[in-house]
């Protein structure tokens, strides 16, 4: 039992908070190169790796915030919320896209997958996909945290794949799955309660 790195990798995943706010500083290519070598290092389904990162930096954060926006506040008139709570969520949503530094989108592709010819393997098939997506994107959060820098997961391209396909010119069997948001930290974020590993293990022998 390695109890000294046990310990670092406990600091690490205990340290990392969701940032939201960021210093205009720039990260450097490099160092988003980087974390996405560590991204891949996940395991991932018969090892077909379907994971695909787009990395938008300067104009075409706001080309991709302001289209997404749209499709926002499309779904949230139709929820029938009051047009000013729709125009301030909206607002906030643009401004958090458009304002992090660098965002990294995870996409999934089934292109190297395996194909079933019933609907339920298949969909085990995507699901198994959609995990390695989420794993590799845990990797990139753990090492921008080892990094220095603040991310923050965002669901948001999952309500509107299409919009976010077009936006960034994505090949068609790139599915977008979530919007990391990166850069160097302006506040610490906010500690957020965890359960207890009791009440959510069971034990059997
Ligand atoms: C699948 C998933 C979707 C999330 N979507 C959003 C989101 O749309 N907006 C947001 O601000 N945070 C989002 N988060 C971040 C969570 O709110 C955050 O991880 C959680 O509150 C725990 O806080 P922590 O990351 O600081 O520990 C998402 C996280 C995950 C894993």
């Amino acid at each position: 039992m390695n109890e000294e790195r046990l310990h670092v990798f406990e600091e690490l995943a205990a340290g990392r908070r969701s940032i939201r706010r960021y210093q205009e500083r720039p990260v450097p290519p490099a160092l988003i190169r980087r974390l996405l070598a560590v991204a891949g290092r996940a395991p991932s389904a018969h090892n077909r790796q379907p994971w695909r990162w787009a990395v938008v930096t300067g104009e075409a954060r706001r080309h991709l915030a302001e289209a997404m926006a749209a499709d926002f506040r499309r779904d949230l008139l139709a929820d029938g919320l009051p047009p000013e709570e729709v125009a301030a969520r909206v607002e906030r949503s643009l401004a958090r896209i458009a304002g992090a530094p660098v965002l990294v989108l995870a996409c999934m592709t089934m292109c190297e997958m395996d194909t079933y010819p019933d609907a339920r393997r298949q969909a085990c098939e995507r699901l198994m996909a959609a995990q390695s997506v989420a794993l590799a994107c845990q990797n990139l959060l753990l090492a921008a945290h080892a990094a220095g820098l603040g991310a923050c997961w965002l669901c948001a391209p999952l309500f509107c794949p299409e919009t976010v396909r077009r936006a960034l010119r994505l090949p068609p069997d790139w599915e977008p799955q979530a919007l990391i948001t990166l850069g160097w930290p302006a506040d610490e974020g906010r500690e957020r309660a965890r359960k207890a590993v009791e009440e959510v293990t069971l034990w059997r022998s």
